[in-house]
């Protein structure tokens, strides 16, 4: 009964109150804060990670662009049900090159952190073209569009240059062919020098075998399209990091 007493002192009293208030919330300000002052780094070592290739770059512009992220979120939270359904829960290595990052915070659609490999190519052509001929009571809307767009990519190296502004680790050589290394990796027929150097451009940065994937995208191999950089992108999100490799208790992965 007397600490009731006490405590109703303090909700009689508004300026007893916000004081309390306030230190309550100061203390667990320090217990968020405080660490980031001794942690070096709180993003995870990881393997695999490399920036974007201009492609998939393309397609991640679009995927801005068109509002993907408006009924999409790219965050796998650590809670069972979401590792159940979408695999392992997003590092922040994962986004350590996105600017901006895409986490979002709507899900009318399924979340896409880990979209890369789920599907064939063709099911997500069909997919954006009319998503209700694959999943027929989506409320997705059509992007059939992206199948007529051709892609303008003369600027695309200074897309490269932009984000390396921003600290993703470009190199002078992924700058200079950019244009080359988007061509090479949407157009099967393309030059066999040109895919050879951009897949070990690529794999050299993120240190790993496997990372870059070339070939027609979109079905038709004529024409570098919109489609053939989305579906680029969606094909590689979530698939860089080696968990295989990844140990998320062991302290050694601070960096
Ligand atoms: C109005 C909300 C809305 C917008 C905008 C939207 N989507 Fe969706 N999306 C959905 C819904 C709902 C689903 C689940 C039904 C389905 O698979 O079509 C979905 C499913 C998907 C899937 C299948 C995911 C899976 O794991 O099965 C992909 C891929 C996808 N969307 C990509 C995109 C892309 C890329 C864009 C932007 C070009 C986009 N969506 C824009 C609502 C949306």
């Amino acid at each position: 009964m007397g600490l009731f007493q006490k405590h109703q002192a303090i909700e009689r009293h508004s300026l007893l109150l916000t004081v309390g208030i306030l230190l309550v919330v100061a203390v667990g300000g320090i217990v968020e804060i405080a660490p980031l002052f001794y942690l070096e780094n709180t993003i995870e070592k990881v393997v695999g990670m490399r920036p974007y290739t201009p492609l998939e770059l393309t397609g991640r512009n679009i995927y801005i662009r068109e509002g993907c992220y408006t009924c999409h979120s790219q965050m796998v939270r650590p809670l069972r049900d979401e590792v159940e359904r979408y695999g392992h829960y997003s590092l922040a290595a994962e986004s350590m090159y996105d600017h901006p990052f895409q986490w979002g915070s709507k899900r009318t659609g399924p979340d896409l952190a880990r979209l890369g490999g789920k599907y064939s190519d063709e099911w997500h052509v069909d997919h954006l073209r009319d998503p209700r001929s694959v999943v027929p009571e989506s409320v997705m809307p059509p992007y059939a569009f992206l199948s007529d767009n051709l892609v303008h990519f003369e600027d695309v190296g200074d897309h490269l240059k932009a984000l390396r502004f921003e600290g993703v680790p470009y190199s002078d050589e992924m700058i200079e062919n950019a244009k080359a290394d988007l061509v090479a990796q949407a157009d099967p027929n393309a030059d066999y020098d040109n895919q050879d150097a951009l897949v070990a451009r690529y794999e050299a940065a993120a240190g790993r075998k496997g990372t870059v994937i070339v070939g027609d995208y979109d079905g038709d191999p004529s024409r570098i399209t919109e489609m053939d950089a989305l579906v680029a992108y969606l094909q590689m999100t979530g698939t860089l990091v080696d968990f295989s490799t990844y140990e998320a208790d062991d302290l050694s992965n601070r960096r």
